[in-house]
């Protein structure tokens, strides 16, 4: 598929089939990641990818009721930043105003999204969870912070995603 295709087809999707991920899938997605730019190419970000099902079972109960959806996918990947740089996230950040490593990892993470789809796997950005919740069941070190997770699995046949409209592109380009 080409960049466009992938794009145009990639719907939020909040229901799974039972089928696994490919572990091999799951490291092409990984390498997605791996490849994106970072601000001084401090590459902030690790990933977690839970795919045991009593780990997952406990982790989609960590995202809210509004999230119960979470229950049907056979993969939620942790998007974790660690600030480790001391120019580029501990004196630059706050100079600039500019959280460049929350930045990277929506690249980042925006890249496994889109290789995914190319996989012919689904995906969902939840933001929504409860983050103390999650590292303590993870086993996460001290530094590490959930930046956002992703639901990563086969669509369910019967289901549908919900149609969502967008802002029209003169309301959101302008030229100078
Ligand atoms: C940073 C971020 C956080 C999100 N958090 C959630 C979430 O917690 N639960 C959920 O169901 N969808 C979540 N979404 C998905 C958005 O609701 C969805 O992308 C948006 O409605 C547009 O729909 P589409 O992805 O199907 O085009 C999140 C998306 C992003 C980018």
């Amino acid at each position: 598929m080409q960049v466009e295709e992938v794009i145009k087809k990639r719907k939020s999707i909040r229901k799974y089939s039972a089928k696994p991920v490919e572990k091999e899938k799951i490291i092409k997605i990984a390498e997605a990641a791996r490849l994106s730019p970072s601000a001084s190419n401090k590459q902030p970000w690790r990933f977690v990818a839970i795919t045991d099902k009593e780990l997952l079972e406990k982790a989609a109960g960590s995202l809210g009721a509004i999230n119960s959806w979470a229950r049907t996918a056979p993969c939620i990947i942790a998007g974790c930043s660690v600030k480790k740089d001391i120019i580029t996230h501990w004196i630059a950040e706050p100079l600039s105003g500019v959280r460049y490593h929350i930045l990277d990892m929506g690249i980042a993470m925006e890249h496994m999204v889109l290789q995914a789809e190319e996989l012919g796997l689904s995906t969902c950005w939840v933001g929504w969870f409860d983050e103390r919740k999650l590292k303590k069941l993870l086993n996460l070190p001290l530094n590490w912070r959930i930046a956002s997770l992703l639901t990563l699995g086969y669509r369910a046949e019967n289901y549908e995603p919900k149609a969502t409209k967008r802002l029209p592109l003169d309301r959101i380009l302008v030229f100078r």
